[in-house]
């Protein structure tokens, strides 16, 4: 039944035509649990509520469905947009993005433009910014986009998956980077053929990155909510003496948050990934996928209605 429902959200989220709908109708269905709002201004008044709680925040300005350069390049103005609000506020908050949004799927052009644009206010604003990673035909150009970025911006990370086989090997591979490196374990439904199917593989391999990139001496952001993993973290760093500015914990907006405190309370660095903007719908499907029991929010707010 649980698998029913997950892969009926995944599908949902792909659907143009109810992502449009979502974007006239503003945000519904409880997704302002997991989406802080829907213009910079909202998503400033969250973050600066959660700085004041100890929080650190990577924010996402939301964006599906890129058709052409002008679409990218409007994309691309708004993560600027974003950039500026938050030196602007003196928020403590980084940013995330999308290569797809920014123009991966129309050409190696038009994204490099729109990441140079980007990088440039971001350095002069002195934001750190984390490339996220989208589905498995789209792993290697993240990386190698990656890499050159890299090599003229020292303020930029990407993301890696311990769903897939590749990981341990990219993860030796861009050693040479000395990267900052957000570790998730993987949300997109791949084949057999290049991710590990079982979840006890995928927390095995998980186990395994961290233990890599951390002892390799690279900055680290553990990102999940799971326990097992958060405290395989705490053990490891301890017993390798692994500075707490080295790694941090990394959650997402409206997930966990009772956690996401008492991490802050323990003294580790706990960042939030708070999405914003009028395209929720795809990333609030997500969400409901990944974890079904979520639905309950969303039939509550309904009836709310
Ligand atoms: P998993 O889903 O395996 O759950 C394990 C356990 O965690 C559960 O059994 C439960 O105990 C606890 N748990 C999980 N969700 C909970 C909830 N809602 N409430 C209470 N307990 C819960 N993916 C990707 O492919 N590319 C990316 O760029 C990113 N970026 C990213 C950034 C950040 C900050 C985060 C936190 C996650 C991502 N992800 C991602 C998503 C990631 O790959 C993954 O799909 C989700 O984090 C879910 O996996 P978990 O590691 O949280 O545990």
């Amino acid at each position: 039944m649980e698998k029913l429902l997950r892969n009926s959200f995944m599908y949902l989220s792909k659907n143009k035509m109810l992502t449009k709908l979502a974007k006239k109708y503003g945000l519904r269905f409880g997704a302002s649990r997991f989406v802080a709002g829907d213009t910079i201004e909202r998503a400033t008044k969250v973050i600066k509520d959660l700085n004041k709680q100890g929080l650190v925040v990577t924010l996402d300005f939301l964006g599906e469905f890129i058709e052409d350069e002008q679409e990218a390049y409007e994309m691309a103005t708004n993560s600027i947009k974003a950039i500026e609000a938050i030196g602007n506020n003196d928020l403590q908050s980084q940013l995330s993005l999308k290569l797809t949004s920014m123009g991966l799927d129309i050409s190696d052009e038009v994204v490099m433009k729109n990441m140079r644009r980007i990088m440039t206010v971001a350095k002069q604003q002195n934001v750190f910014v984390t490339i996220d990673m989208e589905d498995y035909s789209r792993c290697q150009r993240t990386i190698d986009i990656f890499k050159e970025l890299k090599k003229e911006f020292n303020n930029i990370g990407t993301v890696l998956q311990a769903y897939l086989y590749r990981t341990v090997k990219d993860i030796e591979e861009l050693n040479e980077f000395s990267p900052n490196l957000r570790l998730v374990k993987g949300a997109y439904k791949e084949s057999p053929k290049v991710a590990f199917p079982e979840k006890k593989d995928v927390d095995e391999n998980y186990k395994k990155i961290i233990k890599m990139h951390l002892l390799n001496g690279n900055f680290t952001a553990v990102a999940t909510h799971d326990d097992a993993m958060i405290d395989y973290t705490k053990k490891l760093v301890k017993e390798h003496h692994i500075p707490k500015d080295q790694f941090e914990f990394q959650m997402l907006y409206g997930i966990r948050p009772e956690k996401q405190l008492e991490l802050v309370k323990e003294g580790y660095s706990m960042r939030v990934y708070v999405p914003y903007g009028t395209d929720w719908y795809g990333y609030f499907m997500r969400r409901l996928a990944e974890r079904p029991a979520n639905v309950a929010f969303v039939l509550k707010g309904i009836m709310k209605r």
